[in-house]
């Protein structure tokens, strides 16, 4: 029954990507450019809450010329898709974790390492450091996409269906899924899980089913994706801070006139600052709806061993990628001067 609805649904996805992509989906429409947006978050979601100001202002302002359309819940595809059709120009932008641009390119790897950030405020000023993103954000514009602004998705802690995540230990023999980036998978291999690679919107049926154990995320993954319907514990491990990023593609940004860019450029600046403000609220509206409705128990183990076996892997990979280091040395400077002054689960 489950195999036929995912048939099913795949099809019906494929349908859809196919009419937007051709037909009735052609990049304009009554004279205006049709601009595509895709992302994977539901309706609910702060990016979704975000890309909406961004459609109301560009059209507020260029409404004439274009047509701004937002699509959420991966009815384009997964983060991979999507990155490939923005790459190729069959949509405009997309919203994608920094890890899965890890696999575009190696200068992602950066944030996607595990207790990079020594609070959220230092997160947030490094990625809002032009000299720090500037040169990572551009570095893919070979490839046809680059990125325009980041997007908060707060901090990543383990979850499980049954098990209480009070220590490293505890998440020896567990199937953990993780997001399809390589310092993932080396994490969690160094944590002592069983890193189960998959994209986001395969989680909640594998968990469901028992396929895996648990799985590491922001709060929202409780609620906005149901998660918390099966998983029963959530625990501040705090390993990661890993930004959403919003990506366009190159010839769209390129072919934009000065004045139209400097408007979509303020459109990505509002993306970053309503997201960021409609964050704070729904972490915390999340954490009430998952303990007080689902039943999820949150749990504060101390950091600093799950801190001690991922830190030897900033070596690891400055050591690969010799090219980062200015910028991994720039972010230790925010580190300094804005160390953590909350506990865990302050956002
Ligand atoms: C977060 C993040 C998404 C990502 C997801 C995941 O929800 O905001 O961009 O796809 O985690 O774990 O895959």
């Amino acid at each position: 029954m489950r195999k036929t609805y995912k048939m099913l649904s795949l099809f019906l996805g494929i349908a859809f990507l196919a009419l937007v992509l051709t037909g009735c989906g052609a990049s304009s429409s009554g004279g205006k450019r049709i601009v595509r947006i895709g992302h994977n978050q539901a309706t609910d979601h702060p990016t979704h809450v975000a890309l909406l100001e961004f459609e109301r202002y560009v059209e507020s302002k260029l409404g004439d010329k274009y047509n701004v359309e937002v699509y959420p819940s991966e009815l384009l595809g997964s983060q991979t898709d999507m990155v490939q059709l923005t790459q190729t120009g069959a949509i405009d932008f997309c919203v994608a974790s920094n890890s899965i641009l890890e696999t575009f390119s190696d200068n992602y790897t950066l944030f996607n390492m595990p207790y990079l950030f020594a609070s959220s405020e230092a997160y947030h000023a490094s990625m809002d450091d032009p000299d720090i993103v500037g040169p990572i954000f551009d570095s893919t514009k070979k490839a046809g996409f680059e990125a325009v602004t980041w997007i908060d998705a707060g901090t990543r802690n383990f979850y499980t269906v049954s098990t209480p995540i009070e220590s490293p230990a505890d998440l020896k023999g567990l199937k953990i899924r993780v997001q399809q980036s390589p310092t993932n998978v080396e994490m969690m291999r160094l944590l002592g899980g069983s890193a189960t690679p998959m994209g986001f919107g395969e989680v909640y049926t594998a968990l469901q089913s028992k396929i895996i154990d648990g799985a590491e995320n922001n709060e929202m993954a409780l609620t906005s994706n149901g998660h918390g319907d099966v998983c029963k514990f959530y625990s501040y491990d705090m390993h990661q801070m890993i930004p959403d990023i919003l990506i366009g593609n190159c010839a769209f940004l390129d072919g934009l006139s000065p004045e139209e860019r400097a408007i979509f450029q303020e459109g990505f600046d509002l993306v970053n600052q309503v997201e960021r403000e409609e964050w704070t609220k729904s972490v915390e509206a999340a954490k009430e709806r998952a303990a007080n409705d689902q039943g999820v128990q949150f749990l504060y183990p101390d950091t600093a061993p799950f801190q001690e076996i991922c830190l030897p892997m900033h070596q690891t990979v400055l050591d690969q990628y010799p090219d980062l280091k200015p910028f991994y040395d720039a972010i230790q400077v925010h580190n300094k001067t804005l160390a953590s002054e909350g506990g865990a689960g302050n956002e």
